[in-house]
């Protein structure tokens, strides 16, 4: 079986991961179906070494087969970009699976090139088996670029893997076979399990020179950061926050870009009680967040990682798409106004939070699952055909 993995911005990195390490096990266990050849494609959406490249070396992602070096752009240029070219790739290695992850705009390209493309071969199959990890994530807000992302990513799928009930129920809610939808856990969650030890060891708090009682920070939504009073009022918001526990903030390249332009950024970096860095290496941010009093953050994988770590997350939106962080994890939704973000963190801080689980089938076996799952579909329909 011949699977290609599409690998773009720094939140499928620590997906790919898992998956591919699945893959290795896979081809290494007795009762394999038959091997499995994995190429991974990166489309070059994010491109800062520290953005891409530290996350390969960390995580020991085998280098990708083929990069196509897309870089930023608009929406729509940076996704026509992606398509135009993984179209070559794909024609090239004809995988028999494509195999895509999260919500980016390299997921929906990626698959949309797929789902048309017509391989001119003398098998039967003429494109390959498109694969989600991570469907059914719904914000149900249409303004989210990643919320279109999702949605019209699975309706193109032909198998869904999904890490949390919600999403089973918005497949089948939007006609989904529920033969084609499997609950298999959480592959970002395969991947902190197997790194936590290490993680453990680094001395990204001495560099920074912060102690051990801080909220770790991380802002990049466009919602949050791409309109200036919306990002003034966070802004706003963090200052109060950081008189009552020191703040240690990793900026995101787009968030840093919008800071300098509104002329917000020297406000914050003149704050005592805020440390700004760079984006940060996983070894370096997975210490931070398991030594955070609490985290404030905009991401959808970071409420994921606190709820399996039970560290409470509050969480400066007004939806989320992984609800099960908030019904049984360590999350709080609250959305951007300062007066509730602070009321919310004086109750963490006084030990009244809430006590969290951590959601069935995040016990790092997920991408085992996904191939062991793919590998049946696969050699048994081969067998068949
Ligand atoms: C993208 C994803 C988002 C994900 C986030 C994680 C989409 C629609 N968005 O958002 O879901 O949560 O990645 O980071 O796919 N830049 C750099 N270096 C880089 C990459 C980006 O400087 O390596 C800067 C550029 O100015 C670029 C901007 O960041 O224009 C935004 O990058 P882009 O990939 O368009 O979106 P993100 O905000 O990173």
């Amino acid at each position: 079986m011949k699977l290609l993995s599409v690998a773009g911005a720094r939140p499928n990195f620590m997906k790919i991961a898992a998956l591919s390490a699945a893959v290795a096990n896979y081809n290494l266990t007795k009762e394999r179906l038959g091997s499995i050849h994995h190429i991974i494609v990166h489309t070059g959406q994010h491109y800062d070494k520290k953005m891409s490249q530290s996350f390969f070396d960390e995580l020991e992602i085998p280098k990708p087969d083929i990069n196509l070096e897309v870089g930023s752009g608009s929406h729509a240029r940076q996704t026509a970009e992606i398509m135009m070219r993984f179209e070559h790739a794909l024609l090239q290695e004809k995988p028999d699976v494509l195999l895509v992850v999260g919500d980016v705009n390299s997921t929906i390209a990626c698959a949309l090139v797929a789902a048309k493309i017509q391989y001119s071969s003398r098998g039967k199959r003429t494109r390959p088996l498109i694969v989600h990890v991570e469907a059914g994530l719904r914000s149900f807000d249409i303004a989210m670029p990643e919320e279109v992302n999702r949605v019209l990513t699975d309706s193109i799928s032909d198998i869904l893997f999904v890490t949390e009930p919600s999403a089973f129920t918005n497949l089948q809610r939007e006609g989904v076979s529920e033969a084609k939808i499997h609950y298999v856990g959480n592959v970002m969650i395969d991947t902190l399990k197997r790194h936590l030890e290490q993680a453990k060891k680094s001395s990204i708090l001495q560099s920074l020179g912060v102690s051990n009682k801080y909220a770790l920070v991380t802002l990049h939504r466009p919602s949050n950061v791409d309109n200036l009073s919306v990002l003034r009022q966070i802004i706003d918001c963090l200052m109060s926050v950081s008189q009552e526990i020191p703040l240690v903030f990793p900026v995101h390249p787009r968030t840093k870009n919008k800071l300098i332009e509104f002329g917000l950024f020297n406000k914050l970096k003149q704050s005592k009680n805020i440390t700004l860095s760079e984006p940060l290496g996983y070894l370096d941010f997975l210490n931070l967040i398991t030594n955070a009093t609490l985290v404030i953050t905009d991401s959808g994988g970071i409420q994921e990682e606190t709820t399996f770590l039970k560290i409470p997350c509050v969480t400066l939106r007004e939806n989320t798409e992984r609800p099960v962080t908030v019904k049984e994890g360590s999350n709080y939704l609250i959305g951007t106004k300062g007066s509730d973000v602070l009321e919310t963190i004086s109750l963490i801080l006084s030990g009244q939070g809430k006590i969290s689980q951590i959601p069935q089938y995040w016990d790092g076996m997920a991408g085992d699952r996904i191939i062991s799952i793919l590998a049946k579909e696969f050699f048994h329909t081969a067998e068949r055909g």
